[in-house]
Order: C-alpha cells, then structure tokens, then sequence
C-alpha cells in the first residue's frame, strides 16, 4: 500500500459510509456518524480485490465502461485492486485467477467466459478461502457468493417490445424476424433470449410476424456475426427486422444491411449504448439499444468486493435462482432502460458517453436534432 495515514484514513471512512448506505448485516462496528477512528481504521487491514473482465471485443463496455468505473471506485475507497482482461482466451482466464491468488487476492470477481471455466475458477477461489463475486454473468453450478449484474431477462423484453415498436412504426406487414443471439455459453445470453422470445412468440405464433432465421453467435464475435448474417440475409432476402442481442452483433448487421441498400428500411436492435450503437440509432440505422448503467453495477459490485475484503458480510438486495444447482444465489439486479432517437440524450446526461465523443463528423447535426446538449 502506497498510501498515507491521511488518506488510509478518509478510505476508511469512505469504506464505513459505503457499509452504511449498502445495508450491511450489523457484522461492521461502524460508529454511527460513519466517522470510523483511525485505530479502527489501522486494525482493519483490508484485502485485495482480483478481477477478471472477459474480452475487449465482444462489447466496447468491458474497457470503456467498467474498468474505469470499478478503478475508481476501489482507488476511492482506498482498497488494493488488480483489474485484468483474458481477452477471450479460457486458458489465460484461468492463468490469471491462479495468479491473483498467489498474489494475495482476498476476493475474486468474475466475468465468466462460459460456465464449465468459471466453475473451475470459483472452486479454486472458495478452497482457498477466497470470496467470489459473479460480475454481470452468473456462472451456471458455480456457487459463487454473490452475483450483481441488471435484470436480464428485462433486457431482453426491452428489446423485443423496441422491435415491434419500430416494425409498427414502419408499417410493416407480417414481417419476417431474424434472430442474432448472444453466445451460447453466456448465462445472459440465454435471459435476453428468454426476455424477446417471450415478446416476439406470441406474434409469430398468432401470424402477425414470421419467425425468420435465429442463430447464436459463438463468443459475441463480432466478425462472425456478420458471415451468420449475410449468410441469413442470402437464405432469407425478405427479412424485415433483426432482433441484434447487443450492440456489435447490430453493427455487423447494419453493416451487411448497407451493402445491400436495406440499412434503415430494416430495423435493428441492440444493447449497452455503446458510442456505435447510439451513432447507429441517430444514423436511423439501428432501432433501439438498452442501456445499462454500468456506473451502478460497479459501484454495487466494488462496495460488496470492499466490504468482504474487509472480511464482513455484506447483504444482497435480492437473489437469483441458479439453473444448474437449484441454488439461490444472494444478487443485486439493476433496472435496464430502453433507449430510442428521443432519449439518446439520456444517456450523455448520465455521463455514459460524452457529446464530444458521440457528436463527432457527420453525427453533429443529428446531434442537434435529437436535443443533445
Ligand atoms: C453482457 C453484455 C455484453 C455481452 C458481450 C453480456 O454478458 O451483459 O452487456 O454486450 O456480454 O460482451
């Protein structure tokens, strides 16, 4: 630790009042005031939190969004943290894990990269006293001790209802849907399908839409979303809507859309209001997207990893249902908001994405169009 007494001290009030506000089970001997003395402060010798992102390509969120916000969070509070990326590679996640633990990692908090290695990693973890968050994915029979991510299934529905409220708006007739799902080893993934199908089975099965080609996209890839769907595109030509998991699957839409003149006429979805996917929906190439305030997530995240490396017990707001163990797994689940033209500029005033960032060239005046200041 390479820092004073001075700010060891504010970090431990910082970390008392964070307690506070997260409702802690009554483990903590805060004083009442949150002013935590220095003695206290001195003999709780906080641990180090270890966390893995998963890749930085299957979403622009990973590096954009909660690194920086789990960073500061952990540098507020004052807590030894190491934040690594295994960029796609099962192997390396694991590598990583086994280092952290050496390294003297008290918590563990994980995107997994499918459930079987997650697993493998929180086991490790747990027998070695570790305490594990699961970070925005549930690892499926992992057991970890908590799990803090948005309502997934909630996602998905958003993004179902935003489908047919563009398909209405364009009039159209009995149209045809193609599906781009997540990847099959994301417990998200399989929420999301769960929230649109729910959505948009109903009127296939009724006749209003017809069920088109529906495929998962192995890891998110990007790259290979596009070859899935230009490939759907050739089979099916008459596709009128795209239901797109996230924002890199609509992109590689969109941009097979483009080559064949349908960008805007066929409407897209998405997810996690990434600078492209938001430039997409002021293009008028993308319906929808859902954003995430992943600002809150890892600030829930980082206040029950900060509160277990201080070797409390923090409470969960909720829990979720395990599918694999049957297990209730103690979670926090944040509230996800649908995002269309008119709101885009919601997300600029939450400080997401900047004006400067999103604004850019040719998007300036639909910039101005869609009221963003
Ligand atoms: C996350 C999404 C993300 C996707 C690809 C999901 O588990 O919830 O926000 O777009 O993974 O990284």
């Amino acid at each position: 630790m390479r820092k004073g007494i001075l700010s060891l001290t504010a970090a431990a009030a910082l970390l008392t009042f964070g307690l506070a506000a997260c409702g802690d089970d009554g483990a903590t001997t805060a004083a009442p005031d949150g002013a935590a003395s220095s003695a206290d402060a001195g003999a709780k010798t906080a641990g180090k939190v270890g966390v893995i992102l998963p890749d930085s390509k299957s979403s622009a969120r990973w590096e954009t969004a909660d690194r920086k916000y789990l960073e500061e969070a952990f540098k507020a509070a004052g807590v030894a943290y190491d934040i690594q990326n295994a960029q796609g590679d099962k192997t390396q996640f694991q590598t990583i894990a086994d280092q952290m633990i050496t390294n003297g990692a008290t918590v563990l908090m994980i995107v997994n990269l499918d459930s079987g290695t997650g697993k493998a990693v929180l086991d490790k973890a747990k027998s070695q006293g570790v305490a594990t968050i699961d970070y925005d994915r549930l690892t499926l029979g992992g057991g970890a001790a908590y799990y803090v991510s948005f309502d997934n299934t909630k996602v998905g529905t958003l993004q179902g209802e935003g489908l047919v409220k563009c398909l209405t708006e364009k009039k159209a007739d009995k149209p045809i849907v193609a599906e781009l799902n997540g990847s099959p080893t994301d417990n998200n993934a399989t929420l999301f399908k769960n929230g649109y199908d729910g959505v948009l089975k109903p009127k296939y099965d009724s006749g209003d839409y017809k069920k088109g080609p529906d495929q998962s996209v192995p890891d998110w890839d990007n790259t290979q979303a596009g070859t899935i769907f230009e490939q759907m595109l050739t089979e099916q030509p008459k596709i009128a809507g795209v239901l797109a998991a996230n924002d890199g699957l609509g992109n590689a839409a969109i941009t097979v859309l483009k080559k064949n003149n349908l960008n805007g006429k066929v409407p897209v979805t998405g997810q996690d209001a990434t600078v492209q996917g938001l430039q997409n929906i002021l293009a008028g190439d993308q319906c929808m997207t859902v954003y995430k305030a992943i600002k809150k997530e890892a600030d829930a995240a980082s206040q029950l990893a900060i509160a277990l490396a201080k070797g409390e017990k923090p409470a969960a707001t909720g829990s979720v249902k395990d599918t694999e163990s049957g297990a209730d797994v103690p979670a926090v689940l944040l509230d996800p908001q649908a995002i269309y033209f008119d709101n885009v500029k919601d997300v600029v005033a939450d400080g997401y994405v900047t004006k400067d960032e999103l604004c850019t060239g040719d998007f300036a005046d639909k910039c101005t169009e869609a009221g963003i200041q």
